[in-house]
């Protein structure tokens, strides 16, 4: 138990997070409770970060779980392999974060089916224990464990929700992109851009965005506004740059790219 490295997972330097809001008290006095939390919000809004500047500032190790709908509950709690020796328990993620008293940050957890995610029931109520069924160890969770999971509410469907039983043992916060003066400082600082020219890529952004669910299934995001200005950052042309990051991730409809591009050309 002990043997598991700790501080591996202790954030070291201080990641940048620009608060938007008052989110960075509302997570701590979740965590004070340890309220399991659940960040919606668009991808590329700032959701991954906010949990490791948390992690950090709490200084508690934070575990990261990329959620898919081949994952199967072993794959969190883990399971025995086979060695020379002969069979060995080994823990999964969400085991050793109970064990050391890590964040454990479940991100995109609808991509799980919903009979792996409910393994994280009895961590989420008042029990805060995992039942390890297949090695017979009943885990209490360390004192500092929390669960945080992430999702985009723009991919929900019928077939893909959580169930309530679930949603229910959350928190819930909102995330968005930030508004106009809050994303240029983002992308002057994370792009290495002037103000000017992270102004214009905001601006791109946020034409885009309102075409969401008009041709597109999302806008641009921070994140691509981010590669855009590291781009231009590295002497790429902006028109150039804004069509690497902006519009050939974002869809692959011609008339929809030269919709993108028209406004590309609005602003350079
Ligand atoms: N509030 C913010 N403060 C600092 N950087 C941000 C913020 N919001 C977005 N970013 C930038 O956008 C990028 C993508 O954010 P990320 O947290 O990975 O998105 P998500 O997890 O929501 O998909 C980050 O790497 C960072 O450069
Ligand atoms: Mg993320």
């Amino acid at each position: 138990m002990s043997d598991i490295d700790r501080d591996q997972y202790l954030i070291k330097e201080e990641p940048y997070y620009r608060s938007v809001h008052n989110e960075v008290e509302m997570y701590q006095a979740a965590y004070d409770a340890r309220m399991p939390v659940m960040l919606k919000g668009p991808t590329g809004c700032g959701k991954s970060r906010f949990v490791e500047y948390m992690a950090w500032k709490l200084q508690k190790p934070l575990i990261t779980v990329a959620c898919n709908e081949d994952m199967t509950a072993s794959d969190l709690v883990g399971r025995f392999l086979l060695d020379i020796n002969g069979t060995k328990w080994q823990d999964g993620p969400l085991t050793v974060a109970a064990r050391i008293g890590a964040i454990c940050y479940l991100d995109e957890v609808v991509e799980a089916r919903q009979d792996t995610t409910v393994v994280i029931h009895p961590l989420t109520d008042h029990r805060r224990e995992l039942p390890l069924e297949k090695k017979g160890e009943l885990l209490k969770a360390h004192a500092d464990f929390q669960i945080v999971i992430s999702y985009n509410p723009g991919y929900q469907s019928l077939m893909k929700d959580l169930k309530q039983s679930t949603k229910q043992r959350f928190g819930g916060m909102d995330f968005d992109y930030p508004a106009t003066d809050v994303e240029t400082e983002i992308v002057t600082h994370e792009g290495g851009v002037d103000k000017e020219t992270a102004e214009k890529l905001v601006q791109i952004a946020q034409r885009s965005r309102n075409l969401k669910g008009h041709g597109l299934d999302e806008g641009m995001s921070t994140r691509l506004l981010v590669y855009a200005a590291q781009l231009v950052a590295k002497g790429i042309d902006t028109q150039s740059a804004c069509q690497m990051a902006l519009v050939t991730p974002l869809t692959d409809d011609p008339d929809m790219r030269d919709t993108l591009s028209a406004a590309v050309n609005t602003y350079f």
